[in-house]
């Protein structure tokens, strides 16, 4: 289950992402929100990042103007590995190097084709599970 989340910034590009994972008959829950109104993008990063910790995603994708705000908060949950990403090659390394568990986009950066190629790039790649990338990751959750 995906957990999608957004601020105004993000909303139109969240609308693709949804049609996209549709078509792919991807399940999600969206956790907002709903509309081009201003609203402050922590509230719906705090969302998706409280809906992996709960187990009830396994993976999240956050969208705001630049991807930077909502990335930033997603971070400061434990376990959250949020990933801002403008190309498929960093949605790639980030998956096989860093198991991250959120992509983030910037919904005024990435236009909508490449933005679904890194969706697809992100939920398709798998943790490459090699040591050293297990002993780095148990590194980051410690200052
Ligand atoms: C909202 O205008 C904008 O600040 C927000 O979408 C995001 O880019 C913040 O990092």
């Amino acid at each position: 289950m995906i957990a999608l989340g957004c601020d105004h910034g993000g909303f139109e590009l969240k609308q693709e992402i949804k049609k996209h994972l549709d078509e792919q008959k991807v399940k999600y829950i969206d956790y907002g929100c709903d509309g081009l109104e201003a609203v402050d993008y922590p509230v719906y990063a705090k969302k998706v990042a409280r809906a992996i910790q709960s187990g009830e995603c396994d993976k999240g994708i956050l969208i705001c103007g630049t991807g930077i705000g909502i990335s930033i908060t997603a971070n400061k949950f434990k376990g959250i590995r949020a990933a801002l990403c403008s190309d498929c090659f960093s949605a790639e390394a980030t998956r096989l190097h860093n198991d991250a568990n959120v992509l983030a986009m910037g919904g005024r950066v990435v236009g909508a084709g490449l933005a679904l190629k890194i969706v697809d790039t992100f939920l398709n790649t798998p943790f490459s599970n090699d040591e050293r990338h297990i002993r780095r990751i148990s590194q980051i959750e410690t200052e």
